[in-house]
C-alpha cells in the first residue's frame, strides 16, 4: 500500500512565489515521485475562521488557487484536488476530536497565539479561529495521511494533530494513523522576501508579493522596484549583498551558480548597475513562470473545467472520509445502526 500524503492552502488570495518555492515545488516533486496517494486540498472552512465576514472572496480564491494548482504542475490524474467543505465528515470528525483537546492547549498553540496577536482579537477571539486545529486534525486523518508537507509555521499544527492522534487511539483503540510533517529540503525551506526587503515576507496584505498569474509585464515592473542596497547610488559605488532582495533571490532561483557568483563579485567590488542585475533576475524568473503563467491563462478560459476537477476530487475525498468516519463511529460506540 502507497502511503497517503495530504497538504492544503487557504484560498483567501492567489498564491505567489513564497508558496511557489516554499511548497508548491516541493508537492510537485513528491507527486512526480509516485511513492503516495496525495491529497491538496482548499481550505475553505479554515479560510472562513478569519475571513467568515467577507465569504465572497474565499468563494473567488477557489477558482484563483486551483488555477494555480493546474498551472504548477498539480496533476487530476496523480492528486485528489478537492474543496474541505465538500467534505461533510469533516466538521463531524471536528466534533469528536475537541472532547480530546482544552481550551488552555488550544490557546497554547504557538501559530494560533501569533494570528490572535496579528489579527488583534484582544480578548474577544472567535471560538471557530480557536479551534481551527482541531479542525485540521479532521483534514489531516479523514485520509489516514502518513506525511503532510508543510512549512515550518505549520509544526504546531501537526503536533496537535498528534496528540489528539494519540488521545483518540488511547482511549478508544488504533483507528487513527499517526501523520509527520515533511518539511522542504534546506534550500527552499528558508522564508522567501517580499519585493520590498526588509526581512518581510511575502503577503497580500503588505502587498509585496510576485504571483504566479502576473504578466511579464508586472513581473519585470516589481523586479525593478526590488529592494536592492540603498547604499549604492552610482554604478561605480561598491554594492552590498546583505539583505539585498535581488540577489536573495538569484540564489533561490538561479540555477547557473557561476553566472550569480560572478555578479556578486563585480557588483562588490563596484562597477555593476542595480538595473544589470535585476534584468538577469527577470530573464531567470520569467524562464521558470512563463510557461506557468501560460498553462495558467489557458486553464483560466475554462473555469467549468476547473471546477469540474474539484467536484471529482472532492466525490472521491469524501468515499474516504466516509470510511474513515465509519470506523471512528464504531471506535466511540455510536454506530447504532
Ligand atoms: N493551515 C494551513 C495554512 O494556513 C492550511 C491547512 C488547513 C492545512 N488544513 C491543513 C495544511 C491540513 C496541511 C494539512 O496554510
Amino acid at each position: 500500500m502507497r502511503k497517503v500524503l495530504l497538504t492544503g492552502d487557504r484560498p483567501s488570495g492567489q498564491l505567489h512565489l513564497g508558496h511557489y518555492v516554499g511548497s508548491l515545488k516541493n508537492r510537485l516533486a513528491l507527486q512526480e515521485s509516485g511513492e503516495y496517494d496525495c491529497f491538496v486540498f482548499l481550505a475553505d472552512v479554515q479560510a472562513l475562521t478569519d475571513n467568515f465576514a467577507t465569504p465572497q472572496k474565499v468563494r473567488d480564491n477557489i477558482l484563483e488557487v486551483a488555477l494555480d494548482y493546474l498551472a504548477v504542475g498539480l496533476d487530476p490524474q496523480k492528486t485528489t484536488l478537492f474543496i474541505q467543505s465538500l467534505i461533510r465528515a469533516l466538521p463531524e470528525l471536528t466534533v469528536y476530536y475537541l472532547n480530546l483537546v482544552t481550551l488552555a492547549r488550544l490557546e497554547r498553540n504557538p501559530t494560533v497565539k501569533t494570528e490572535i496577536a496579528q489579527k488583534g482579537f484582544g480578548a474577544s477571539i472567535p471560538a471557530g479561529f480557536l479551534c481551527y486545529p482541531v479542525s485540521q486534525a479532521a483534514d489531516i486523518t479523514f485520509c489516514q495521511a502518513d506525511v503532510v508537507p508543510v512549512g515550518v509555521d505549520q509544526l504546531p499544527m501537526i503536533e496537535q494533530t498528534r496528540e489528539i492522534v494519540r488521545s483518540f487511539n488511547q482511549i478508544y483503540g488504533e483507528v487513527l494513523k499517526l501523520p509527520e510533517a515533511l518539511l522542504p529540503s534546506e534550500g527552499l525551506a528558508q522564508r522567501l522576501p517580499g519585493i520590498t526587503g526588509n526581512d518581510t515576507k511575502m503577503s497580500k496584505s503588505l502587498d509585496n508579493g510576485i504571483y504566479l498569474a502576473d504578466d511579464e509585464k508586472t513581473l519585470r515592473a516589481k523586479i525593478r522596484q526590488m529592494y536592492t542596497d540603498p547604499l549604492h547610488l552610482r554604478v561605480e559605488d561598491p554594492g552590498h549583498l546583505e539583505g539585498n532582495t535581488v540577489f536573495t533571490y538569484l540564489d533561490v532561483f538561479a540555477s547557473d551558480k557561476a553566472e550569480v557568483a560572478r555578479l556578486k563579485e563585480h557588483y562588490q567590488r563596484g562597477g555593476l548597475g542595480d538595473v544589470k542585475v535585476k534584468d538577469y533576475l527577470f530573464e531567470v524568473l520569467n524562464a521558470e513562470l512563463k510557461p506557468i503563467r501560460e498553462r495558467r491563462t489557458e486553464l483560466a478560459k475554462d473555469p467549468g473545467y476547473v471546477m469540474q476537477v474539484l467536484k471529482e476530487g472532492s466525490a472521491r475525498a469524501n468515499e474516504v472520509a466516509e470510511e474513515t468516519l465509519a470506523q471512528v463511529r464504531r471506535a466511540i460506540c455510536i454506530d447504532y445502526f
